[in-house]
């Protein structure tokens, strides 16, 4: 890690954790005794301080909330089997952070600020990392633009936020998909691969007429001709098709370059299945399932980490699948968690201590 810098801390008067049990916490709600916030004025960043969680005061004008430049990351942080705070693969999130400021046309953060800022943060705040089996501290770095201003521009002026929130699994159950046909989510040459937060704002709108038929997410599809699998929900998405397991590829820009997928394929190729980042269209995937080749379909993300898709509806096909008979996407599930929380061997280097 680049040199530490210090970031003063004015710490909470009064913590908020008292009487509050950390297991089973809904996803996002809870947020801990400090925050970090820094702010990118004249053309570098300044002012850095981790201070207690509170509200902003922003004026009404402020770009980001007219024209959407805004973007986030999420890291999780977990305790070993000694109690020591760490946190998974944090620095491809920084990298990923700022591949998404370059795209939004936003200022990149240093490594000191993101990771040292994050660091500080996590280690003044670890006693809400919950010590539970898919439980963890769940990290949100972001920025967003501050001018007060609505003319269409980049801003000049930035804030960058860390917040921490305790939780427990976000998708708690297997998912029924309903496979998108009239919305997309993202074009090659958009910003699709970012994590901006209009992606996941122009999300909405399919994800709840999904809902309104019965299912939990979408898998969204290319743009052109509806075929090609992208993204499910939130997450990136994996088939198992007889020893192959098949993700969607990143070339097009389409896709968000997961921590979790990455580690994933991974783990899969450690269990001897051959892994495969290529375009796969909604017809391969109805002719393996034709064939009783289409093993298992499954979620991938930081906030789901693993999630299993019960049941896949495209066009007039609903492909339903036996969740209890397989092994590969519970298997991973496992050894991730057990990695994360230092019951077996970090063989790949995975966990970063919170110092
Ligand atoms: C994540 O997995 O960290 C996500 O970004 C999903 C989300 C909760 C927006």
């Amino acid at each position: 890690m680049a040199a530490a810098l210090d970031i003063p801390i004015v710490p909470t008067a009064q913590s908020k954790l008292k009487g509050l049990s950390l297991e089973n916490l809904p996803f996002g709600k809870h947020f801990t005794d400090h925050m970090l916030e820094a702010d990118f004025v004249d053309g570098k960043w300044a002012s850095a301080i981790i201070r207690p969680y509170t509200s902003l005061t922003l004026a009404p004008s402020v770009a980001a909330l007219h024209y959407g430049q805004a973007i986030f990351e999420g890291i999780k942080a977990y305790k070993d089997q000694q109690s020591k705070p760490y946190t998974f693969r944090p620095h491809d999130n920084f990298e990923r952070f700022n591949a998404s400021a370059e795209r939004m046309q936003m200022p990149t953060v240093p490594v000191e600020l993101f990771m040292h800022g994050m660091m500080q943060l996590v280690k003044l705040d670890q006693d809400w990392i919950p010590a539970y089996t898919d439980h963890s501290l769940y990290i949100r770095p972001f920025m967003f633009s501050t001018d007060e201003m609505i003319g269409v521009r980049p801003s000049d002026t930035y804030k960058f936020m860390i917040i921490l929130s305790p939780t427990g699994p976000y998708y708690s159950a297997p998912m029924r998909i309903w496979v998108e046909e009239k919305y997309v989510r993202a074009v090659s040459g958009g910003v699709g691969y970012a994590k901006a937060a209009g992606n996941y704002g122009g999300a909405m709108y399919a994800t709840a007429q999904a809902k309104l038929k019965g299912y939990d997410q979408v898998l969204w599809t290319d743009p052109y001709e509806h075929k090609y699998v992208q993204e499910c929900g939130t997450m990136n998405v994996f088939f198992i098709i007889g020893n192959k397991a098949i993700t969607p590829g990143l070339e097009e820009g389409t896709i968000l370059g997961g921590v979790t997928r990455m580690s994933v394929m991974t783990l899969l190729q450690e269990m001897g299945l051959t892994v495969e980042e290529r375009k796969l269209g909604m017809d391969e995937v109805l002719a393996a399932h034709k064939a009783g080749e289409l093993r298992e379909v499954f979620g991938t993300g930081t906030a789901a980490t693993i999630s299993l898709i019960k049941e896949l509806c495209y066009k007039e096909h609903s492909l339903q699948f036996d969740i209890n008979k397989w092994e590969v996407a519970p298997g991973i599930k496992d050894k991730l968690a057990a990695i994360r929380e230092g019951r077996i061997a970090d063989t790949h280097g995975w966990m970063v201590p919170v110092v």
